[in-house]
C-alpha cells in the first residue's frame, strides 16, 4: 500500500506525543499536520524536544487544520470537544481514529448519562466501530470512524470478553491503577507531584466511574445479556501504566479461563496470556502495546481473578490507535508498534 497522509488534533496531548513518536517510524505513513489550541504557531518539537529532527512541523490551529485534507485522522481531544472537530473531516470523506469517548457509547442515553452532554453527531456514531481488534476487527478495517476504547476499559474487557462469550460471568469488580498520566497534561492538583507522589489515591470507586458505560457496554454484549460491574480506579505515583485485578465467579477454574482466553488470542500480535498463576506487571509492557494478562484463584468457592496490565498510553490509547489504523488501511498490524 502507498504512503497514506495523517493529521494530529490535539498533537500536544500526551496521547499525541505518543501518536507521533510511533507514526514518525512507520514506514507507511507521512504527518501532514499537527494542530493544538494554545500552542498554534510553535512547532510540535518545540513543545515536545524529544520529537526534535522527527516532527519539527509547525502546530496548526484547529480551524487551519480543519482546512487540511488527509486519509486518515487521530483525535487527541477531550469528550464533548473532539467530536465537533470531527465530523467535518468525516463528511469530506476522511477516515477517523477518535480517541476520546464520544463515540465510544452507542446508546446516547446511556452517553448523556455518564458525559451529561448530548452526543454531538448521531450519524457518525451509528456508523463508528468501537475500535478494540480482538473482537471487531472486521468493523474496523471497513468503518469511516473507529472509536478507540478507553484505558481502563481495554484493561478489563480483553480478559473478560472471551470468557463471557462462552459462560456465565457474576459478581464482576475491577480493581484498576493507573499511572498520572492517564489523567492527561492539563494542570490538575491531584496530578501534582507533591499530591501524587508516595500516595495512592481511590476515586470514582463503586459505579460512579465515566468508564462504567462502555465497560458495561461492551461486557454485555459479548454476554449477549445485561452484565454490571463494580469498577473502582486508583491513582498511583508513576508516570503510565494500569494494572486491573479483576475479581469475579463463574463455574470454571483458573485453568479454564488460562485456556479460554488463550485460545481466544492464539493468533493476536498485542494480547499476551501467562500461565496459571503468574500473574503480569506493569513493567512487562510499559513502552509496549502488549496487553498481558493473568488468571489465579477460584479455588473452594473463592472468586476467580484476572490480573491484566497495559502501558495506558499505547495499548490503551495511541497504540492501539495505531493497531486500529493498520487494520483500516491494510497495513501490517504490528507496522510502528514493535
Ligand atoms: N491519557 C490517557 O491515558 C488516555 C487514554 C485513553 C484515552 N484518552 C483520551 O484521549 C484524549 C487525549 O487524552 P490526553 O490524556 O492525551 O489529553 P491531554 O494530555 O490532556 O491533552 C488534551 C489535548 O486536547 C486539547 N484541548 C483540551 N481542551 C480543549 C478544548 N476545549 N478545545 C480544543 N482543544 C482542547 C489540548 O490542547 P492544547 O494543549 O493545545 O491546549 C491537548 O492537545 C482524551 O479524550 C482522553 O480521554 C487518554
Amino acid at each position: 500500500m502507498d504512503t497514506i497522509s495523517v493529521g494530529i488534533l490535539g498533537a500536544t496531548a500526551y496521547t499525541g506525543l505518543e501518536l507521533a513518536r510511533i507514526l514518525t517510524r512507520h514506514a507507511g505513513v507521512a504527518i501532514s499536520f499537527v494542530s493544538s489550541r494554545s500552542y498554534a504557531g510553535q512547532t510540535l518539537s518545540a513543545v515536545f524536544p524529544e520529537l526534535s529532527g522527527l516532527c519539527d512541523q509547525t502546530l496548526l490551529s484547529l480551524d487551519e487544520a480543519g482546512k487540511r485534507d488527509v486519509d486518515c485522522l487521530f483525535s487527541c481531544l477531550p469528550h464533548a470537544v473532539s467530536a465537533q472537530y470531527c465530523t467535518p473531516f468525516l463528511k469530506k470523506g476522511t477516515r477517523v481514529i477518535d480517541l476520546s469517548a464520544d463515540f465510544r457509547v452507542k446508546d446516547p442515553a446511556v452517553y448523556k448519562k455518564w458525559y451529561e452532554v448530548d452526543v454531538c453527531d448521531l450519524d457518525a456514531l451509528r456508523r463508528a466501530a468501537f475500535g478494540l481488534p480482538e473482537r471487531y476487527r472486521d468493523q474496523i478495517r471497513t468503518a469511516p470512524l473507529t472509536a478507540n476504547p478507553g484505558c481502563y476499559p481495554t484493561s478489563i474487557m480483553l480478559p473478560l470478553v472471551p470468557l463471557l462469550q462462552k459462560h456465565t460471568l457474576s459478581m464482576i469488580i475491577a480493581d484498576s491503577k493507573s499511572g498520572v498520566s492517564g489523567a492527561g497534561r492539563a494542570l490538575k492538583l491531584s496530578s501534582h507531584f507533591v499530591e501524587a507522589n508516595e500516595n495512592v489515591t481511590a476515586y470514582s470507586i463503586g459505579h460512579t466511574h465515566r468508564h462504567v458505560s462502555e465497560i458495561e457496554q461492551e461486557l454485555s454484549a459479548a454476554a449477549g445479556k445485561p452484565t454490571t460491574i463494580t469498577f473502582s480506579p486508583h491513582l498511583i505515583p508513576m508516570s503510565r501504566g494500569i494494572l486491573s485485578t479483576i475479581y469475579f465467579q463463574a463455574p470454571l477454574s483458573a485453568a479454564d479461563c488460562t485456556a479460554i482466553v488463550s485460545d481466544a488470542y492464539a493468533e493476536e500480535p498485542f494480547a499476551r496470556v501467562r500461565p496459571t498463576g503468574v500473574l503480569p506487571r506493569i513493567s512487562d509492557v510499559r513502552g509496549t502495546n502488549f496487553c498481558d494478562i493473568g488468571f489465579t484463584g477460584g479455588e473452594s468457592g473463592q472468586p476467580l481473578i484476572a490480573v491484566s496490565v497495559i502501558d495506558n498510553l499505547l495499548k490503551g490509547a495511541s497504540g492501539q490507535a495505531v493497531q486500529n489504523m493498520n487494520i483500516m488501511f491494510g497495513f501490517d498490524e504490528r507496522a510502528g508498534l514493535c
